[in-house]
């Protein structure tokens, strides 16, 4: 696969997650007790697929690829935006860590803190994926040539190795248990 298509996808994954971590609220917000299990396999997708997977990906890789091959002055304001988020996002996550114990056992304001996390991380992550997806994963595809793209893919795939074999399978089966409820 294309490393952009690659990013692309990934995506698509962070998409359904989205929807996920959704239902995930509002049956929290409906009063239902919080299902440690699936509390904690959301927690590892945010924090391995969307963070270490893919933000590692783009902040490692594509994105100094980008401003080293003449994007610097056209996005490099854009860049520092969408790092910037991929540090929030990091702290909506390290929130929830924080708030899972008492929330689990019922505290309130724990669980308001939960949801408040779980909110903000899918309002930040929807216009930050439309970002990538209609402005700078385009300009990379024309910016960077065939044996830079090249590259990347052989950087990205290491990359997957070195987090866990087979990591987009792993993730996406991950994710379809969490949608089964
Ligand atoms: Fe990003
Ligand atoms: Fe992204």
């Amino acid at each position: 696969m294309q490393p952009i298509e690659l990013l692309v996808e990934e995506h698509r994954i962070i998409a359904k997650a989205v929807s996920v971590t959704q239902d995930f609220r509002a049956e929290i917000q409906s009063g239902a007790h919080i299902r440690p299990k699936r509390y904690w396999m959301l927690i590892d997708f945010w924090s391995t697929f969307a963070d270490i997977v893919h933000h590692g990906k783009e902040e490692q890789v594509l994105f100094p690829a980008i401003e080293q091959h003449g994007g610097a002055s056209e996005f490099g304001d854009t860049i520092d935006q969408l790092v910037e988020e991929h540090m929030q996002l990091l702290g909506y996550i390290s929130d929830l860590r924080r708030s899972a114990k008492p929330a689990f056992t019922g505290d309130k304001a724990a669980r308001d803190k939960v949801i408040k996390c779980l909110d903000a991380y899918v309002k930040l992550t929807v216009p930050h994926i439309q970002l990538e997806d209609a402005e700078l994963f385009p300009a990379a595809a024309t910016i960077l040539s065939d044996k830079e793209l090249a590259r990347l893919a052989k950087e990205f795939k290491a990359m997957d190795t070195r987090t866990r074999p087979q990591v987009h399978s792993y993730y996406k089966t991950l994710l379809e248990n969490l949608m089964e409820k």
